[in-house]
C-alpha cells in the first residue's frame, strides 16, 4: 500500500497520474464567500485535493479560492481539482459543452479529474465516450465514475477503451461496501471515499465515540484514518477552519487493531446517508 504519513500522501492512478488521499468536499459549501474561503483555506493548511461538481453550483467559487492561493506563488499543477457532469449532460455533445463550462468556471487548462456523477440509465455509456475523448484530448488528466455498482463497471468493461480511474461512492464504517471495493481493486480502479464523516450523522454513535477515544483522537479523524488504511482517498467536507484543519491531522497515528474491530463492527448496519444508486438499470 502506499504511504499516508503526511497531509501530501498520494496515491499513483493506473496511468501515473499523482492523486492525493486527502481531498476537500465542497458539496453544500455554498456559491458564496464560505466556499471560496475554504478552499483557501484548505489549501493553506496543506489540502492538495478539492472535489467539486457542476451540480454543486460553486465551481467557479472553488476556481477563485484556487487563485487566490496561487496568488501567493502555488503553481496550477500544484493543486489536485475533481469535477462532475451532471445527470442532464449525459449525450455525447452535451458532456463535452458540459465539460468546457466546468473548465472555465473553475479557470484551469487541464482538469485533474472528470467524473460521471451518476450511471444515468441508457445514456452513461454514450457519456463515457465523451470523457474518453476528453482525456485522450489532453484536457483532463484522469476520469472516472462516480456512484457506479459493480453491475455498471461491469457493462463499462464491455465498452470503454479506456477504463475508468477512479469510482467515487459513498465509503465509511457503516457502509464499506466490500464487494465493490474488491471489483475496483481487482481492475486497478483507484476507491474514492464520499460522505468519510457520515455526513456528521454517526460522529455521536457510541461505538464511533468508543473507538474515538481509545484513539484519543476525534470521531472525524478515526473515521477518516479508517478510510486512508482501507487505501480509499477521503474527501471530508467543511466550510469551518478548526474542522478542516482537525480533518487534515489524520497523518501521524494507526489505528490500532482494537479501534480497528470495533470500526468494522460498524459493517453490519450497512447506513448508507447519500442517494442509493443499487437499483439504477
Ligand atoms: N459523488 C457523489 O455523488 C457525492 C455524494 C456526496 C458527497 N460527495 C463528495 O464528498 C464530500 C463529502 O461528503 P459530504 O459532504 O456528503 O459529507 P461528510 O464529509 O461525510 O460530512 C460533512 C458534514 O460533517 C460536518 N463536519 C465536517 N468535519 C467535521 C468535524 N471534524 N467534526 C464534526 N463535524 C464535521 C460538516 O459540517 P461543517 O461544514 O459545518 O463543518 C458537514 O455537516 C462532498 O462535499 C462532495 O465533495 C460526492
Amino acid at each position: 500500500m502506499h504511504a499516508i504519513d503526511t497531509i501530501h500522501s498520494a496515491v499513483t492512478l493506473r496511468n501515473g497520474v499523482s492523486m492525493p488521499t486527502l481531498g476537500l468536499g465542497v458539496f453544500k459549501a455554498g456559491s458564496a464567500a464560505p466556499c471560496i474561503d475554504a478552499v483557501f483555506c484548505a489549501l493553506q493548511q496543506g489540502y492538495r485535493h478539492i472535489d467539486t461538481a457542476a451540480i454543486y453550483r460553486n465551481e467557479r467559487q472553488v476556481g477563485q479560492g484556487l487563485a487566490k492561493w496561487r496568488a501567493e506563488g502555488h503553481g496550477e499543477g500544484s493543486a489536485f481539482v475533481t469535477t462532475k457532469l451532471w445527470n442532464k449532460d449525459h449525450s455525447y455533445e452535451a458532456a463535452l459543452s458540459a465539460f468546457e463550462r466546468s473548465r472555465q468556471a473553475l479557470g484551469l487548462e487541464v482538469v485533474d479529474q472528470y467524473l460521471i456523477h451518476w450511471p444515468v440509465s441508457g445514456l452513461r455509456l454514450e457519456a463515457w465516450r465523451a470523457l474518453e475523448r476528453l482525456y485522450e484530448h489532453g484536457v483532463c488528466r484522469s476520469i472516472g465514475v462516480s456512484n457506479f455498482t459493480v453491475r455498471h463497471l461491469e457493462e463499462l468493461a464491455q465498452h470503454a477503451r479506456v477504463m475508468p480511474h477512479v469510482n467515487q461512492v459513498e465509503l465509511h464504517p457503516l457502509l464499506p461496501q466490500p464487494e465493490l471495493v474488491q471489483w475496483c481493486r481487482r481492475h486497478d480502479i483507484q476507491t474514492v471515499a464520499y460522505s468519510p464523516l457520515t455526513k456528521a450523522r454517526f460522529l455521536d454513535d457510541p461505538v464511533v465515540l468508543e473507538a474515538a477515544g481509545l484513539a484519543q483522537k476525534t470521531p472525524a479523524q478515526v473515521l477518516l484514518r479508517w478510510g486512508l488504511e482501507q487505501g480509499h482517498v477521503v474527501l471530508p467536507k467543511s466550510t469551518h477552519p478548526e474542522r478542516i484543519a482537525q480533518n487534515a491531522a489524520i497523518f501521524d497515528f494507526e489505528l490500532t487493531a482494537k479501534v480497528r474491530r470495533l470500526l468494522e463492527s460498524l459493517a453490519q448496519r450497512g447506513e448508507r446517508t447519500a442517494w442509493d444508486p443499487t437499483d439504477v438499470v
